[in-house]
């Protein structure tokens, strides 16, 4: 084959990659952006361990300590580049009104008009890495394939890790299969002769995470870090997946998805979305208390969930991410003991700090050693003791992260890479609520469940750049995910009940939950993390008819005789805590709703004003 050449820059790519139109688009995005090299990424270990050298080389990758941490490394971002930006992220339908009030939009030809000046010559002096992967099990017909082209070697390595990256993605696509073209430079060209004088190459002035939904398009610029630069996340598997869901008939949701197995070896599944950093991970890989003799928990997904009705009526969702991506502050034995034994061998570390003998370390990890590490390195490179601890400096961003592959994982479910995916038999919705929501109800209905998920409120975490500790409206925790107008997602989800239920088939239970309650002192006042065990057991007695529960305005309640507190020390009265519906925070709670249903008028359900109605009647009865 007659290898094109653009400016002496060969195009051809490997014998395996059959795709004319693929071809055609790198030689395009190449001829665009002028790199000095092009690597098309065959998925191998060998490649991955020379990419992972070669950012050793560069100063990005510090390689671990082997003895403590085998096959890991540790990166540290530029101080800028650390989360990802909501207010750059775009979606950029042909009308503004499918963005819906919720997306930051601009008309297509406008954006592509802002972004072709920033693209022109923006790989000069680097390397174009051509990326293929697939999400969710290859050749699925679930799944779906993205090509992502990328100056960055971190995107690369880390995207070999979140999905199954590599040559078969080729064979999937063969000579004219589809895939989602997904751009990313990190926006900071070298001039000729120029040696890249940063370990973090990023744009700190400029940056635009960029999504056309109609022609299902990624074009993102500027940062290097997770969700902004690793495009088959957030971008393709929720924000570009939501608009084929619409159109398709299925859901993409901000959810884990766990298995979870009584004593007798019944199994079920839930899915469960809470905001970033608000405890999906965690939930995922749980370890249920002693008291639990017997029942297991099994993580089929962390972050991420495609659901699809069958013909029989029940849905069933896979998990189209093949690593965690995942918060390291606050990760322990204590509070994710699977979680950490994941993190033992062949784990990229971003943000956290470095210990004096080549290991990491992160806030939260003196839980387990019962000390402070005497010295660190912190995550901008300076010195850190105790002292500064103190003084209130991080060791660890707050938004450090790890990225391992799922099958670290020793709670790792059998059914994980099934390409038929598992049954829910329970959603949940939970924010981050330091008052006011209770913890745990269940909804009467399938209606009341949508209501409840979409005028949920979290408080903002580091895991988007802004304020943080700022109560804000949260549906279904994909307010920074959502790739079209949010009232016809809930329309979407009211439908999707309504098919179901016409076709006499039992729905999922919906659940909302807020482990974050503080009391006075401002600690939280339930123990979370392992514990939650006795909320999930509720649900699930309340799913077999063996639990009773209590009306509140509010919902389905436990009464504290219905958990089994085995081993815990927790009083009815702590327990009212934790479930106390105080009427006059939830009228004012109300007023929220109200404004939230407010700007989002356009479309929205009269089915979730009828609920609100009644929740109002409720309340004041
Ligand atoms: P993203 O990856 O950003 O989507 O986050 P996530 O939803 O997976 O959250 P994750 O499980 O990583 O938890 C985020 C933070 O919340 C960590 O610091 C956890 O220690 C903390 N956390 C998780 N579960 C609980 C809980 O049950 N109670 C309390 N108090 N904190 C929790
Ligand atoms: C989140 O913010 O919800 C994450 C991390 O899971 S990121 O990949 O950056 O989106
Ligand atoms: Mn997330």
């Amino acid at each position: 084959m007659n290898a094109p050449t653009l400016q002496g820059l060969t195009i051809q790519a490997p014998a395996y990659v059959k795709n004319a139109k693929l071809i055609a688009w790198v030689a395009e995005m190449a001829a665009l952006c002028k790199p000095a090299r092009i690597h098309w990424c065959d998925g191998s270990q060998e490649e991955y361990d020379q990419l992972c050298q070669q950012l050793v080389d560069a100063g990005t990758f510090k390689k671990l300590n082997p003895a403590k941490r085998p096959g890991s490394y540790l990166a540290w971002s530029d101080p800028s580049d650390v989360a990802r930006v909501e207010d750059r992220t775009y979606i950029c339908s042909e009308k503004k009104e499918d963005a819906g009030p919720t997306n930051n939009w601009m008309a297509p030809n406008e954006m592509r008009a802002t972004l072709a000046p920033l693209f022109d010559g923006c790989m000069a002096g680097r390397t174009m890495y051509v990326v293929p992967f697939s999400m969710g099990p290859l050749g699925s017909p679930i799944a779906h394939v993205g090509v992502e082209l990328s100056d960055s070697a971190y995107v690369a390595v880390n995207m070999k890790i979140m999905t199954r990256m590599g040559r078969a993605v080729y064979d999937v696509i063969g000579a004219d299969g589809e895939f989602v073209p997904c751009m990313h430079t990190v926006g900071a060209p070298l001039a000729a002769g120029q040696k890249d004088e940063t370990s973090w190459p990023c744009n700190a002035k400029t940056k635009y995470i960029v999504h056309y939904p109609e022609t299902r398009e990624i074009w993102s610029y500027g940062s290097g870090y997770g969700g902004n630069a690793l495009l088959g996340k957030k971008c393709l598997a929720l924000r570009i997946a939501s608009t084929m869901g619409r159109d398709q008939g299925w859901l993409a949701e901000h959810m884990l998805i766990l298995g979870v197995s009584n004593p007798e070896g019944k199994k079920y599944h839930v899915a469960a979305a809470f905001p970033s950093a608000c405890g999906k991970t965690n939930f995922s890989m749980l370890v249920p208390p002693q008291a639990f003799d017997g029942w297991k928990v099994t993580t089929i997904g962390d972050d991420i969930a495609w659901i699809k009705p069958q013909a029989d009526g029940s849905l069933r969702a896979i998990n189209p991410e093949a690593g965690y991506f995942g918060v390291a502050p606050g990760t322990n034995y204590h509070t994710n003991p699977n979680c950490m034994a994941s993190l033992n061998k062949d784990v990229i570390f971003t943000n956290v700090a470095l210990t004096d003998d080549g290991d990491v370390w992160w806030e939260g990890m003196e839980k387990d050693t019962g000390v402070m590490p005497a010295h660190l390195i912190d995550w901008q490179g300076k010195d850190w003791t105790p002292e500064d601890g103190k003084a209130g400096r991080k060791a660890a961003h707050a938004n450090a992260r790890f990225t391992v592959a799922a099958t670290n994982n020793p709670a790792l479910d059998e059914a994980w890479d099934d390409p038929a995916g598992v049954k829910i038999d329970a959603f949940i919705f939970g924010g981050r609520r330091s008052t006011t929501v209770p913890l745990v109800t269940e909804a009467r209905n399938w209606t009341e469940g949508v209501y409840m998920a979409a005028t949920m409120g979290s408080e903002t975490t580091a895991a988007a750049f802004g304020a943080q500790g700022v109560v804000r409206r949260d549906p279904f925790a994909m307010l920074p995910f959502m790739g079209y107008n949010m009232s016809d997602y809930f329309q979407h989800w009211l439908n999707l009940g309504a098919k179901i239920s016409a076709q006499g088939a039992q729905l999922p239970r919906i659940y909302t939950t807020n482990w974050f309650r503080k009391n006075a002192d401002g600690k939280f006042v339930w123990p979370g993390y392992g514990e939650n065990m006795r909320v999930l057991k509720w649900m699930i007695d309340r799913i077999e008819g063996q639990a009773q529960g209590q009306e509140t305005a509010f919902g389905i309640a436990p009464q504290y005789a219905e958990i089994n507190w085995g081993g815990l020390d927790f009083s009815a009265e702590q327990f009212q805590n934790v479930t106390s519906i105080d009427k006059a925070a939830w009228i004012d709670e109300l007023k929220l709703h109200d404004e939230h249903f407010a700007m989002l008028a356009q479309g929205l359900p009269r089915e979730l004003l009828n609920a609100k109605a009644d929740l109002e009647q409720r309340l004041s009865a």
